[in-house]
């Protein structure tokens, strides 16, 4: 039996509490780094909380070139407000070499994808691809956008495994690894890898023959379709008891959210906590139907075995 991880509990709540794990102890090495052999440069001395407010205004504001090793902060372009009316994330653009009057190395420039009249506020779009989770976290608020909506299904696999070695091969030859994350979005297709993923690493019994005896990109190839229908059920299962089982850890269902929400009377990071975890609720039962509804097609589908009798077949033919 193979394992999904962190499946427990709000997956908003996991980040945030390793996200504050995560400034403390920035805190702790910049405190005995910078801080305490310089007081006299500080106009007060800096705490946890101050660190904490700073830390936050930088995630809010930074604006990242290709991931979090390249932040940058951009003096009032850090102001710009975001809307759910634009679209595009095509409105942001470095220009490098020396620009017009003021010759810089790099220009910062925006372009704005909305008409605007004049007096109107410039709005831009803080991340098409970001979760409500992820909007929580870095900038406060959250979206009544079910496109946001998403669940990170964690897997992995199994150490233990006695085909651990080759399954890794496997894996990290397809750019994935020991553990895979996959996020989950409602009313999206589900990501194109979890599949073959998930199929290779239930992997076992009699199907661990093909590990032995086909090599390399064809195995994955091969998970890209149903395996067999142990391989198919076993899946299924994993994932639903896992839906179930992360379902059960909420302490409110989908229902008393939307009450909640509809009353109106949340407080703001009420609101949010809420928000998200309906939408994490509602990913999770969709996942479960999916697994749910493949359940019920094991005996309809096609497994290896029988698409390549199909293949020896057709080769067989006769004229
Ligand atoms: C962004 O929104 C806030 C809150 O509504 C507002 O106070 C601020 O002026 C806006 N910023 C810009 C640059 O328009
Ligand atoms: C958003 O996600 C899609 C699909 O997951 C991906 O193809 C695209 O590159 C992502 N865009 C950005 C800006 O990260
Ligand atoms: C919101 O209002 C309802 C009914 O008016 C009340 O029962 C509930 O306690 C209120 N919730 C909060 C968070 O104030």
């Amino acid at each position: 039996m193979f394992a999904v991880l962190s499946f427990a509990g709000t997956q908003l709540l996991c980040t945030t509490l390793s996200v504050k794990e995560y400034v403390q102890n920035e805190f702790q090495k910049v405190e005995e780094q910078v801080i305490l052999g310089n007081k006299q440069l500080f106009p007060f001395p800096i705490t946890l909380d101050d660190f904490f407010w700073a830390f936050g205004i930088l995630r809010s504001r930074a604006f990242s070139r290709g991931g979090i090793q390249n932040l940058m902060l951009v003096p009032f372009a850090d102001l710009a407000n975001h809307s759910v009316k634009v679209t595009t994330e095509d409105h942001i653009h470095e220009i490098g070499g020396p620009a017009g009057l003021f010759s810089w190395d790099l220009l910062f420039s925006f372009q704005s994808p909305l008409k605007l009249k004049a007096g109107d506020q410039f709005l831009i779009q803080y991340g098409l691809n970001k979760s409500n989770a992820d909007m929580a976290i870095g900038y406060g608020f959250i979206e009544p956008n079910s496109a946001r909506d998403a669940f990170t299904l964690t897997l992995e696999i199994s150490k233990t495994d006695d085909f651990y070695g080759d399954k890794l091969d496997i894996a990290e030859s397809n750019g994935l690894g020991e553990t895979a994350d996959f996020d989950i979005k409602l009313g999206q297709s589900l990501p194109p890898s979890l599949f073959p993923y998930l199929r290779l690493v239930a992997l076992g019994g009699t199907d661990n023959f093909l590990i032995e005896s086909i090599s390399g990109n064809a195995v994955w190839n091969l998970l890209e379709l149903p395996v067999s229908r142990a391989n198919e059920e076993l899946i299924c299962k994993v994932v639903r008891d896992s839906c179930r089982s992360a379902l059960s850890g909420y302490h409110t269902t989908i229902e008393e959210d939307e009450k909640l929400m509809k009353e109106g009377n949340l407080s703001s990071r009420l609101q949010i906590a809420v928000g998200v975890r309906a939408g994490e609720k509602k990913v999770l039962q969709q996942l479960d139907d999916i697994f749910r509804e493949r359940e019920l097609e094991l005996d309809e589908l096609e497994y290896y075995q029988e698409r390549r009798l199909k293949d020896l077949d057709l080769v067989g033919e006769p004229k």
